[in-house]
């Protein structure tokens, strides 16, 4: 079986993510992980800070801290807000830190360098004099030549998608301080995109089946592509290999060609942590390609960069790297309606939220709400919904009222099946309460919104089960039936609670310990849909662990309070 190297895209260490990054391409990605991890597959899982880049220094200057510092602070601040989520790598680590990173990028360019892939070229670009430097192609604003909207960046127009050059924007203007920037002369380096074009890179990526959004898009870039600039002139950043840089100084790599090459350094840096420094080999560069399976996820403003520049660099290194076999970019995911856009202040800071908001349920709503095949959105009330009428009510009222039940009247011990009843509540259960479907066969095509619907529907089949066997009324009649019917309902809460583990780990191993199991429930395997005669663990005679509430309802209030309250703090 290929190994699994599943990586999500490194967030700028300028600024706190929000729950549109979280869903672009971490929790699907965490939990991607899990189901594979359950099912018995071996995963690396890799991320970590993009920490260098222009928006990173005029972030610094802002904040009046050097560089190195302000990345170790936002670093620190998205670190705790995927802790709190329960998104677990295996390698967080940060481009500006990670001991091999700087080297291994130079090295990508050397190897770039002596494979004819890299054009040097003198040309004019944008520089501003007040801020005495040449301007990212980011930080000069003005019209677009193509549409003529008026607030296009220099790299792209926001509004019809161009990639654009600035110095063909329509009266320029320095984003920091809005002078106008002048022509000056200065030298690059560029990738020879349409040298890998035709050397793999269009073949590869027509040879493939992609998602839709990746397909159609990728495909019309590779058409016309032109060769990219990979340095810029500044301080902050990698520089350029002195043997190759002669006398150009002050040049370093552009923050989009080394950050990829992270996901290459960090698992360099997990092996030297594990004692093999040489393991990150078999993941990345092994004998035969097919023995790994790479896995980018990303959102989509980053679909270019993930399926075309980076496989590029990969291919032309020339050192057997691996091509992404896969990559489930998401759409956008919205705010009640519109942009997350946090200097409007139309966002959920989360620190409060993960105040007041149970992170486990969270979870399960950012993933039955996923932006994956048009753009969605969180919204407050559909956020209640999915916890009270999906998670409550469906998932733990279920749990706790079963096992409340036997704790009062089986004194917590889960009651024997009687063999005459076996055959009966087999098919009461598994045929008779409605349709089950495996929801790790969702995630495996990334549809996680499909994935999180079968968790609950098959949660919904035991509380028909339930209704329809009454055991509550059983009990005043026929108290061996009624241990049956209750042994039946347990068994399937097993089930319940291996499910639910890659979508709410916590909650999962509260309903686990519950039945009273002390293992890690995601230790437990995946299981099959159960199947009679063979589905039952034989759990009679268990003692069951405390009993406890899994899921605490909204209150419709609270979540009016917090419309009005976004409502209130945004500013346009
Ligand atoms: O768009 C972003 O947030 C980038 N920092 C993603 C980089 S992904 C990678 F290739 F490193
Ligand atoms: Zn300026």
């Amino acid at each position: 079986m290929p190994r699994k190297l599943v990586t999500s895209a490194l967030p700028y260490a300028n600024g706190p993510i929000h729950f549109g990054h979280v869903i672009g391409a971490y929790l699907p990605a965490d939990v991607y992980v899990r189901t594979l991890r359950m099912q018995g597959e071996e995963v690396r899982f890799v991320c970590g800070t993009d920490e260098h880049g222009v928006a990173i220094t005029i972030g610094a200057e802002a904040a009046g801290m050097d560089c190195a510092e302000y990345v170790a602070k936002w670093h620190d601040e998205i670190r705790g807000t995927f802790d709190h989520l329960g998104i677990e790598f295996d390698i967080f680590s940060g481009t500006s830190k990670s001991p091999s990173h700087a080297e291994l990028s130079r090295d990508f360019f050397r190897a770039l360098d002596s494979n004819g892939f890299l054009i040097k070229e003198t040309s004019q670009q944008l520089f501003c004099v007040a801020c005495d430097r040449f301007l990212a192609d980011r930080y000069v604003v003005g019209t677009c030549p193509k549409c003529g909207h008026d607030k296009a960046r220099g790299d792209e127009c926001p509004k019809c998608g161009e990639w654009l050059d600035p110095l063909d924007i329509v009266q320029p203007a320095c984003k920091v301080c809005s002078n106008t920037p002048e022509p000056r002369s200065t030298t690059h380096w560029y990738l020879d995109l349409p040298k890998l074009r035709d050397a793999h890179i269009g073949d590869w990526f027509q040879s493939k089946s992609w998602k839709p959004n990746v397909q159609a898009f990728v495909a019309g870039l590779l058409k016309d592509i032109d060769k990219r600039p990979i340095t810029r002139d500044m301080k902050w950043g990698i520089p350029v290999p002195e043997e190759i840089a002669g006398d150009e100084e002050g040049k370093v790599l552009y923050v989009w060609f080394d950050a990829p090459i992270g996901y290459i350094s960090f698992l360099q840096e997990w092996s030297v942590a594990q004692g093999t420094p040489d393991a990150w080999k078999d993941w990345w560069c092994p004998k035969n390609p097919d023995d790994t399976e790479l896995v980018h996820f990303i959102g989509k403003d980053n679909i270019p960069f993930h399926c075309l520049v980076f496989p590029s660099m990969l291919h032309g290194a020339g050192k057997g790297y691996v091509l992404p076999t896969a990559v489930p970019a998401m759409e956008f995911y919205n705010l009640q309606g519109a942009k997350f856009n946090t200097s409007e202040g139309w966002v959920i800071p989360l620190e409060p939220f993960f105040e007041t908001y149970d992170a486990e349920s969270t979870r399960f709503y950012l993933l039955s709400s996923a932006p994956e095949t048009s753009d969605s959105d969180w919204r407050w009330e559909d956020f209640q919904t999915c916890v009270n009428a999906g998670l409550a009510d469906t998932i733990g009222n279920l749990a706790t009222r079963v096992l409340r039940f036997i704790d009062k009247h089986f004194d917590g011990h889960i009651p024997a099946l009687q063999e005459e009843h076996r055959a009966e509540l087999d098919g009461a259960m598994l045929q008779d309460s409605g349709p089950m479907e495996d929801p790790a066969d969702s995630v495996l095509r990334f549809r996680f919104r499909e994935a999180s619907s079968r968790l609950l529907a098959n949660a919904a089949v035991a509380n028909v089960y339930i209704d329809t066997t009454a055991p509550w009324a059983l009990r005043k009649t026929d108290m061996e039936r009624c241990g049956s019917v209750l042994n039946t309902a347990v068994e399937y809460l097993h089930f319940l609670a291996r499910w639910m583990a890659p979508f709410m780990p916590k909650k999962a191993q509260a309903l686990w310990e519950m039945l009273g199991e002390s293992s890690p429930v995601a230790e437990s395997g995946w299981p099959e849909l159960p199947k009679a005669d063979t589905w039952r663990k034989d759990l009679g005679g268990q003692k069951l662990g405390d009993i406890h509430g899994l899921f605490d309802k909204l209150d419709a209030k609270a979540i009016a309070t917090e419309i009005e309250k976004l409502r209130a703090g945004h500013v346009t």
